[in-house]
């Protein structure tokens, strides 16, 4: 082929190869695997949209035949050929290759760490800027992208306006026993985001509707599948609204996510073995249980658990048993939940709070409810919580000037992401996972 015609053929992403059959065209990528039979060669070309088999004839293409002959896994290597139909290669098209040229050979004396067979985990884990290139792993990565823009475009859509939270902040939300300490100027000290809430809370009162989308910090000891110590976090904030409000939103915003990824991510979810037809029946309305309702579910079953005690991943996996759509658990007791809280009037033991249970054990997917409105009461939780009344003036003055009924709640992002994807452990949908005892690579 001459260089000419090389240079005169366009370049085209793998995942389109069906737009170009019978057509000469370049692909720019690495080479993922190689078979060898005598003089043919059959590499298989990755470029971060997809797979697709070459065949490189020694009688047709010398110089190309030699160029990829021996070559090594993951060299990188732009390919011009024709495509063609092949039903049984990978994504069932060819590039019947003419011309290749090597970008940056791997070296046989240092080859690429990963194999194309089973790892161990953490040897995967301290290789996931490696790893990330397996299909699976580009496929878990590419949910999470059409997760989060199916998620923003529902909430720009319901008009809620992006406001984003800081990273920095001066004093829990969640809880003193998981925050993350940072030695800020001067030594004063800040604390890493645990949720963006107070201050969306403050931006409702601003702009009305909102949401943050944004990192958040758990300083969790709690080594679990569903538990990172950095995770994404979506939380909408809304003045004049209410709990039921808030559940609604909640099931919008999950069949959203859903139903974007089973419409746009078919190809990614089937390079999961993920089952489509489960997840095309996540729509509105969700059914829900009373706090009091699940206990007596829990009990029924065996489980320990006794009216007061929070759920736990086990009793989250069990109460999630008897539905195909995620469930909400409304109102449980106010003691155990966080100083925000606004409680029922008619049953002031209980919190006026949601959770959304994913089904097949997916976990905890949202929390949320309506907040503590009166300044009075307020300030009394803070004291009960032992928190720093300092601290938290700026968010007492949203109770000075004009407080209102209001009601939010926050969506893990990575935990709804591995129950769209079914991964067992929620590490493999953030790029680069924070855990307990790994802040690598
Ligand atoms: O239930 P949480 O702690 O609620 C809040 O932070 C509220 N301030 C949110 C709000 O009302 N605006 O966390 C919300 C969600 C959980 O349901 C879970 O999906 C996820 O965040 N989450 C975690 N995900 C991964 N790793 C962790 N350590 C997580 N902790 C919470
Ligand atoms: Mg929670």
């Amino acid at each position: 082929m001459t260089q000419q015609a090389q240079a005169a053929a366009p370049t085209i992403a793998v995942e389109r190869a069906g737009d170009h059959v019978g057509r000469v065209v370049t692909i720019r990528g690495w080479l993922y695997n190689l078979r060898e039979s005598g003089k043919l060669l059959f590499p298989i070309f990755r470029d971060g949209t997809g797979l697709i088999q070459g065949v490189v004839s020694e009688k047709e293409f010398p110089e190309a035949f030699a160029a990829l002959k021996g070559l090594t896994q993951e060299s990188s290597v732009i390919a011009t050929g024709q495509i063609q139909p092949e039903p049984r290669a990978p994504g069932g098209y060819e590039i019947q290759v003419q011309a290749a040229e090597i970008v940056q050979r791997v070296p046989e004396s240092n080859p690429y760490p990963i194999q194309l067979k089973e790892h161990g985990v953490d040897f995967l884990l301290d290789h996931r800027h490696l790893w990330i290139r397996t299909p699976r792993q580009a496929s878990i990565l590419r949910i999470r992208a059409e997760a989060i823009r199916a998620a923003r475009n529902f909430m720009d859509e319901q008009g809620y306006t992006l406001t984003d939270a800081p990273i920095f902040t001066p004093a829990a939300c969640e809880g003193t026993t998981t925050l993350f300490e940072v030695n800020y100027i001067d030594d004063q000290k800040a604390y890493l985001t645990q949720s963006g809430q107070l201050y969306a809370e403050a931006t409702a009162a601003a702009l009305g509707k909102v949401y943050t989308f944004g990192p958040t910090f758990r300083a969790e000891k709690s080594k679990t599948r569903r538990h990172l110590t950095e995770f994404w976090m979506l939380e909408p904030e809304a003045a004049y609204c209410q709990l039921e409000d808030m559940i609604r939103l909640a099931e919008g915003l999950v069949s959203a996510m859903v139903q974007a990824v089973v419409q746009n991510r078919a190809r990614e979810l089937e390079a999961l073995g993920r089952d489509r037809s489960k997840l095309a029946k996540i729509l509105p309305p969700f059914p829900r249980l009373s706090y009091d309702e699940a206990v007596k579910i829990l009990e029924k079953a065996g489980n320990p658990t006794k009216w007061g005690d929070d759920f736990g991943g086990d009793e989250e996996t069990l109460l999630s048993k008897g539905f195909e759509k995620p469930v909400v658990v409304h109102r449980y007791p106010a003691v155990m939940k966080a100083f925000y809280m606004a409680t029922d009037p008619e049953h002031p033991d209980l919190a006026l709070n949601f959770d959304v249970i994913a089904p097949e054990g997916g976990g905890e997917i949202i929390g949320g409810g309506e907040r503590q409105s009166n300044y009075q009461t307020l300030v009394r939780r803070i004291r009960e919580h032992h928190l720093p009344e300092e601290a938290f003036q700026w968010y007492l003055d949203l109770r000075r000037y004009g407080s209102v009924p209001h009601a939010g709640f926050g969506l893990g992002l990575e935990r709804t992401v591995a129950w769209i994807c079914g991964t067992e452990h929620i590490r493999e949908v953030i790029p680069f996972p924070r855990m307990l005892y790994r802040v690598y690579p």
